[in-house]
Parts: structure tokens; C-alpha cells; sequence
């Protein structure tokens, strides 16, 4: 009896010992932060409010980052590099510890960065890498070339081309923003992926446009996929209809969404496109839900923020916070070391479980 309860309580002081290292409790990401650690003034700098998925992951990381006893400095930057240097700048002036960005150039912030490791303060690139510095510590995001390879998996599962199917079924491929490093990663996954089907001729690109020059999106706008959607249908498909469109993300399948409605599709001998996107945000749910974009990827911002916070709390106490990757991203001056989230697939026969059931959405919200 006396050796259960001296085990018992060495593992309730280790318990409590690593608690207080940490600062965390290591489920969750969100425990309190001790001593003068809390109160800390974490800087958050997010591209825009544009796009819903921006606005989540901001949510997510203040109410995160107030319950671990953080102050926090949170920024919006419409999309404007200028803007999130000037907020970067204001964080480090009110002596932020931690900055958290979310760049919108990634290869633009290598002066302001500067400044911020002459005060010692630690950086995370939050979801898209921030290239071109020393000075960036950490990379939290999700796997993004897996997320090009979920998109391509998907065409491949529903045309039965891993069967043997020979189509050949035509295809158009649209890229994200060129400035994002992120955009290369989602395309270099799905290419990779579809490329055999490409070579043999099972999948036709009947505009030959394949290459991240001819098929990026500045801005992930969805005006600007849907304008080259308009293009690539006039050019190329007056006979005979597109059968897949390849796009890595839900801003760019509005637009080609919109797109297609306008030139008729959606009809029986007409119907949408296999149809590819990112983020399941509200409007492309209810894609999915009316059969006009057939999957998304779900990155579910709750997880990403939970890791960053822990993040923080690990550089707040000066212990190493948890890396699961030291290989994938070199951003031109060192590799920063990652952690890599999981994306996961959603469709509209799992999107109840994945967003609903999960306290992710209401239903209210999908109506
Ligand atoms: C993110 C995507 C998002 C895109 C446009 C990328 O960096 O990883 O989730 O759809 O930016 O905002």
C-alpha cells in the first residue's frame, strides 16, 4: 500500500512539475501562464478579413491565447503589405514577446523582422511561411502538399482511374496566389499525384495550361478565378464540356462556381464539373451541399491556434516547443522547424460529422 501511494504522489509532483515548466497542460494548449509570464503582450498579425477562414483563425488564437493569461495584440491587414509591416512595427513598439503571422507576402518582411530580433522577440510564420529571413522561429501550419494530394486523390477515387479507367476526361487546373508559398505546396501535391494520368492521357488539359505561371490567382481572388474560368470556357470548351477543374482552395471555387452557373452548367445534360477546393468555408459548404463543388480540405483553424498557443507557452518558459517536421521548409535562408497539422477530407457525406457534430458550425450557419 505504502509503494502505490509513494508511486501516486512522485507522479502527481512530476505531474505538477511539468505543468509548471511548460506553463501548459499539454492536451489542450490552453493552461494558465505563471508568474511574469502572464500578461505577456502576444502580437497576431492575420492578412485580411476578406476571406472566412482569416477571421476564424484570429478568433480562435485570441480566445486561446486570453485563456492561457496572454494580452493580446490582434491585426487585420486587408490584404496590404504595407499595413501589416506598419501593425508588425506597432506590435514590437508596445514590446510584444511573441509576434504570430500570418503573412501576406511571405518574402516581405525581412526588414521589419530585423527589428524584432534586435528586441529579442520570437516569431512563429502562422499557416503560410515566411521566406527570405533568419529570423523567423517557428513554422506552425498544415500539411500543405498533402492537401494537393487529397484534391488529386479525390479525382482520381471518383473517376475510377485507379481502376483502370481510361476517359479521357478533360481538365482544368487553376493555382493559388504566386506570392503565397503555400500555393506551390497544394499544387506540387495534386500535380505530382495526377501527373501519370496527365502523361498518359487519360486526363487532357485541353488549354495546355498547366504550369503555376499561367494558372496562378493573385490574391486568391475569386473575381480573378472566375474571370480565367470564363476565358478557359469560351476558349476551349464551346463542344464538348470540362469534366474536372482542379482548384486548391474555396475562394477560387466560388469564383469558378459562379463561373460555370453563367455558362449553364448544373442541368442534366450539363452537370458540374468534379470540382476541387480548401478551407470548408460557409459559402463552399453550401456548395457542396447543392452539388455545385464536390469536395473541400478541412483544416480545422481550432487545432492550428491550440498548437500556436502551445507554441508560445513552450518560448515563454524557454523550453523547445514540439516540432514534428525539420526537413519540408527551407525558406531560402534556413529550414524553419514545423509543426504540421493534419488536413482531412469533407464532402458532403462527412461535412455533418466534420463541422456540425464537431461544434465547428451550426446549422443555422449552413442554412
Ligand atoms: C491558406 C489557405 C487559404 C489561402 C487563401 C493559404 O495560405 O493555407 O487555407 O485558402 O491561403 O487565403
Amino acid at each position: 500500500m505504502k509503494k502505490i501511494i509513494s508511486v501516486v504522489l512522485a507522479l502527481f509532483i512530476l505531474a505538477s512539475v511539468t505543468t509548471l515548466i511548460t506553463g501548459c497542460d499539454a492536451q489542450s494548449g490552453k493552461g494558465a501562464v505563471s508568474g511574469e509570464r502572464s500578461g505577456a503582450l502576444i502580437g497576431v498579425a492575420m492578412p485580411t478579413k476578406s476571406l472566412q477562414r482569416w477571421n476564424q483563425d484570429g478568433d480562435n488564437m485570441k480566445k486561446m491565447l486570453e485563456e492561457a493569461g496572454y494580452k493580446v495584440d490582434l491585426q487585420y491587414a486587408a490584404n496590404s503589405v504595407e499595413t501589416q509591416i506598419s501593425q508588425i512595427e506597432n506590435m514590437i513598439t508596445k514590446g510584444a514577446k511573441v509576434l504570430v503571422i500570418a503573412s501576406i507576402d511571405g518574402e516581405s518582411l525581412t526588414g521589419v523582422l530585423a527589428e524584432a530580433a534586435k528586441e529579442n522577440i520570437k516569431v512563429i510564420a502562422y499557416d503560410r511561411l515566411i521566406k527570405g529571413t533568419e529570423h523567423v522561429d517557428y513554422y506552425a501550419t498544415f500539411d500543405n502538399y498533402k492537401v494537393g494530394v487529397i484534391q488529386a486523390e479525390y479525382i482520381i477515387k471518383t473517376l475510377e482511374l485507379d481502376k483502370g479507367a481510361k476517359g479521357p476526361f478533360t481538365m482544368e487546373v487553376f493555382g493559388g496566389s504566386p506570392d503565397d508559398n503555400n500555393a506551390y505546396y497544394f499544387y506540387a501535391g495534386a500535380m505530382d499525384t495526377l501527373k501519370p494520368y496527365i502523361d498518359s492521357g487519360v486526363l487532357v488539359v485541353k488549354s495546355g495550361q498547366t504550369e503555376m505561371e499561367q494558372i496562378a490567382i493573385m490574391g486568391w481572388k475569386s473575381e480573378g478565378a472566375q474571370a480565367r474560368m470564363d476565358n478557359l470556357l469560351t476558349a476551349y470548351y464551346s463542344d464538348e464540356p470540362v469534366d474536372i477543374v482542379l482548384s486548391p482552395n474555396d475562394s477560387l471555387a466560388q469564383g469558378i462556381v459562379a463561373s460555370l452557373k453563367a455558362a449553364g452548367y448544373g442541368s442534366a445534360d450539363k452537370p458540374y464539373p468534379i470540382l476541387t477546393g480548401q478551407d470548408c468555408d460557409i459559402t463552399n459548404v453550401k456548395q457542396l451541399i447543392a452539388g455545385e463543388q464536390s469536395m473541400s480540405v478541412f483544416k480545422d483553424t481550432r487545432t492550428l491556434a491550440a498548437k500556436v498557443v502551445e507554441m508560445v507557452n513552450a518560448i515563454m518558459a524557454g523550453t523547445e516547443p514540439e516540432i514534428n517536421d525539420t526537413k519540408t521548409y527551407h525558406n531560402g535562408v534556413k529550414i524553419v522547424p514545423s509543426y504540421l497539422c493534419e488536413p482531412v477530407f469533407a464532402d458532403v457525406n462527412n461535412y455533418r460529422e466534420l463541422l456540425l457534430e464537431s461544434g465547428y458550425y451550426t446549422e443555422d450557419q449552413l442554412k
